[in-house]
């Protein structure tokens, strides 16, 4: 408790008025506070004498029955509990039950008279600290060492997990802010790149198709050249188109997951020669975008891998609804993937990929195919997401109307 006085410290003959320091002398809050549960005063004096001839600097709570007890746990939390074993209507182990269930990290230790070794055994089985007999004080301070040792490791590491929790999800935050901002600069650059870039080239090629008509014949080296311009701004509308298509393909807004994913099966079955058949049972249901954004991506990083690292002939994917969930499954029929590459934790795209999932709260699996060689890549996330950061920006595709206007076949969805 803090003591305050009030001490006059001069006086002044002149003024008669007294002047005074107030001194405030606070008592230091000790660290440490032990709760005891003893009915005996001369074995409490004994135990405390123990632990201030041990070094000990603490505060100290003596209750005798099972309401004190309580009382002092909820007045004040204890760093260490010292009990008794055998109380006069209250016992060590309903003691030792009450602080397991309020306080589970305080160590618990029965300092006691007697304590067969069975049941010394049964009670640090069933969670005591440790116990010390009172005819054996000696061993109390290097007991309530090692116990307060211990339960600072434990609270130590226990805010060690806390603070790696916390980054974790903030880790996870970040990774959800910077991907939905990643896709919808894709989506807004490959908008521009394909609307603005490929009007003004189509306007560049009407005019040019105009000059070229007004041509006079005999001009045969300005005819040759105007059709070898128009030659160059026809592959550099293909150029445009793919650069538009690799950055967000618009048949994923536009058309939906499914018809997405055989557009890039297709593309991948003419760049490879692999066969990839396309199995969906959505149809052209409409996703959420972060949902099909996500397996679409999956999809595209499990074909590159496949082209790179399986060696396979075939691909087949499927594509349904069960339970609530959407359910992605990509088979190859490669040399299979092993234990060590799946687990490997520095390979980036298949941690990338379980981020991807796990941030809708979905799940990314990969294995070999059961029976013969292969590799399947599972994914499954819930078509109820957990909360996600709101996408604000202004050219979300989301809240971005869509101006009708003829489509580009590689992109459709997209104006010419
Ligand atoms: N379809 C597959 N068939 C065989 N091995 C695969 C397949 N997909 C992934 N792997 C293996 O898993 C590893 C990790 O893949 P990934 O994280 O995408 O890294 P990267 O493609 O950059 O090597 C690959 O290096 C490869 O050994
Ligand atoms: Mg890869």
């Amino acid at each position: 408790m803090p003591r305050a006085g009030v001490f006059p410290c001069c006086s002044s003959t002149k003024s008669q008025k007294p002047c005074y320091t107030v001194l405030v002398r606070i008592t230091v809050k000790k660290d440490i506070h032990i709760l005891m549960l003893e009915d005996d005063v001369a074995d409490a004096e004994l135990t405390k004498f123990a632990l201030r001839k041990g070094g000990l600097d603490f505060s100290l709570a003596r209750v005798e029955t099972k309401d004190g007890y309580l009382k002092a746990l909820e007045d004040r939390p204890p760093t260490l509990i010292l009990s008794d074993y055998s109380l006069p209507g209250f016992n060590g182990q309903d003691a030792l039950d009450i602080a397991l269930e309020q306080c589970p990290e305080t160590p618990f230790i029965f300092v006691t008279g007697t304590m067969g070794e069975e049941v010394a055994i049964e009670t640090l089985k069933s969670g005591a600290t440790d116990y010390v007999l009172k005819t054996r004080l000696s061993r109390l301070m290097p007991a309530v060492n090692r116990a307060l040792r211990e339960a600072g490791q434990r609270a130590q590491h226990r805010r060690a997990q806390e603070q790696l929790r916390e980054s974790h999800q903030q880790l996870r935050a970040l990774s959800v802010f910077l991907q939905s901002g990643r896709e919808e600069e894709r989506t807004r650059i490959a908008r521009e790149v394909h609307d603005e870039l490929g009007q003004a080239l189509t306007s560049c090629k009407l005019d040019l198709s105009w000059l070229a008509s007004k041509l006079p014949r005999e001009q045969k080296p300005l005819i040759e050249k105007t059709k070898s311009l128009l030659a160059h701004i026809d592959s550099t509308i293909q150029t445009v188109r793919r650069i538009s298509t690799e950055l967000r393909p618009g048949v994923l807004d536009h058309l939906g997951l499914s018809a997405a994913l055989e557009w890039q099966a297709n593309e991948f079955q003419n760049k490879t020669g692999i066969r990839c058949e396309v199995r969906s049972a959505l149809g052209d249901r409409a996703l959420e975008q972060n949902l099909s954004t996500a397996f679409f991506r999956i999809f595209q990083e499990t074909l590159t891998n496949i082209i790179r690292h399986a060696g396979a002939t075939e691909v087949t994917v499927h594509l349904n609804e069960a339970e609530g969930s959407i359910r992605l499954q990509v088979v190859d029929n490669g040399r299979g993937i092993s234990r060590s590459e799946m687990d490997n934790a520095s390979s980036m795209g298949l941690v990338g990929m379980r981020e991807r999932a796990a941030l809708l709260g979905g799940t990314f699996r990969i294995g070999r195919v059961n029976r013969g060689s292969g590799t399947r890549v599972s994914v499954t996330i819930p078509l109820k997401t957990p909360a996600q950061p709101e996408a604000n920006h202004e050219d979300s595709p989301s809240r971005r109307p869509y101006r009708g206007a003829p489509r580009d076949a590689a992109n459709p969805g997209r104006r010419i």
